[in-house]
């Protein structure tokens, strides 16, 4: 893995944006996106550039279970009001929370399937989960519902008005699917990742840390700030 240290959330999607934009140049036409604080910046850069994603395709890595996309505290929300309402993309997917949980795991392994992931954003919970992979999944998942610890519900709630309405489940895609992106770009910034970081990229490799099953893939770019790399 290549780790790069930046100074700020800023410099950090500046330079995850720089990846993108050579990604585009060699040919890459499928993003996987997350949501959460930390690709804001990276969007920013995105909507404030010139280059032209109507040719891209993005693929969104989870949605709460039960929150409807015109909910304001939904992903397709969030990713509607962080990029795509600002940069037109040619198809954008993010699970359908109110879909049956007996088909939505299948359709959207198959929109993987049939749009291979180029390059993969991936943020970091405190607890090393990526997408809504929790401590403990399988590194050979695929897209699942999945319930939410209490870390992550904890960590959620300063987006709901009280921690009562965070949705305890999520339609996830899963470590499987992730690391089968060409590339993968993990970002994470503040002392709160600096544990979670330092698991994932000295640690061993074990379900009790989902992000370290990234040792196991050949390209891999970590983009932290000094505080999420002051364990390292
Ligand atoms: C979001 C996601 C999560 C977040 C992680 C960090 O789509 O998949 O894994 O990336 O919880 O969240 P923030 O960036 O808000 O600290």
């Amino acid at each position: 893995m290549e780790t790069i240290i930046v100074k700020s959330p800023i410099e950090g999607g500046k330079k995850a944006f720089e990846l993108i934009k050579e990604g585009m140049q060699q040919d890459a036409k499928v993003l996987g996106l997350a949501t959460g604080s930390t690709p804001i910046a990276l969007y920013n850069e995105m909507t404030e550039s010139d280059l032209d994603f109507t040719a891209m395709t993005a693929i969104n890595l989870d949605e709460y279970f039960g929150l409807s996309a015109d909910n304001n505290q939904s992903y397709h929300y969030f990713m509607h009001e962080q990029l795509f309402a600002k940069k037109p993309f040619k198809e954008t997917f993010v699970p359908d929370g109110l879909a049956n949980e007996a088909t939505e795991p299948a359709r959207y392994d198959k929109i993987i399937e049939e749009h291979p992931i180029d390059i993969q954003i991936l943020g970091i919970g405190t607890n090393g989960h990526i997408g809504f992979n929790e401590p403990g999944t399988p590194f050979d998942s695929t897209t699942r519902k999945v319930a939410l610890t209490e870390s992550t519900i904890e960590s959620n709630k300063r987006n709901f008005e009280t921690a009562e309405e965070v949705p305890r489940f999520a339609y996830s895609m899963g470590i499987k699917s992730i690391l089968s992106a060409k590339k993968i770009i993990l970002m994470a910034f503040g002392e709160e990742k600096a544990e979670a970081i330092k698991n994932t990229l000295n640690g061993p490799m074990t379900t009790d840390v989902p992000a370290s099953a990234l040792q196991k893939h050949p390209n891999v770019v970590v983009i932290l700030d000094e505080a999420a790399a002051k364990l390292l």
